[in-house]
């Protein structure tokens, strides 16, 4: 089975053009971009993606903002992608983020942190199979 990850940049990183460096920063790690879409994340595709949240008091207001602009989706590939992606992304909480780390350097609220990355294996599955149609991953190989 390959090493995939889901990563969201979402509405606030899309209206802050960091779009094109968050991606630069998967690249240049090393990781294959197998899927990439922008769209309007629908209610209900929210409230399967946070269901696990669905009674914290930031319920609501959590799907308000992921609904209030278009996320750019990502499918990420490639050894230990998901635990890599993580570190790469950085807490949560961006005042427990490193600097370094896109939350570090580019977030200072948790309800404003500008990406969303799964968090184990598992999850990662559900994730991408939840975001993404099967023909949307792509198989390529190249040179290395
Ligand atoms: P993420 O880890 O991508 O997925 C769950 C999201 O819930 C998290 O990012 C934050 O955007 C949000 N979140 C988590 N904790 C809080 C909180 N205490 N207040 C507001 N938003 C939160």
């Amino acid at each position: 089975l390959k090493k995939r990850t889901l990563v969201a940049v979402k509405p606030d990183g899309v209206q802050r053009r960091l779009v094109g460096q968050i991606i630069q920063r998967f690249e240049t790690r090393g990781f294959k971009l197998v899927g990439l879409k922008m769209l309007q994340a629908s209610e209900d595709l929210l409230a399967q993606h946070y269901a696990s949240l669905n009674r914290k008091p930031f319920y609501p207001s959590l799907l308000r903002y992921m609904n209030s602009g278009p996320v750019v989706a990502m499918v990420w590939e490639g050894h230990n992608v998901v635990k890599s992606t993580r570190m790469l992304v950085g807490d949560t909480n961006p005042a427990e983020a490193k600097p370094g780390t896109i939350r570090g350097d580019f977030s200072i609220h948790i309800s404003r942190n500008i990406i969303h990355a799964s968090d184990s294996v598992e999850v990662a599955q559900a994730e991408i199979a939840l975001w993404f149609r099967r023909s949307e991953l792509m198989e390529w190989e190249c040179c290395d």
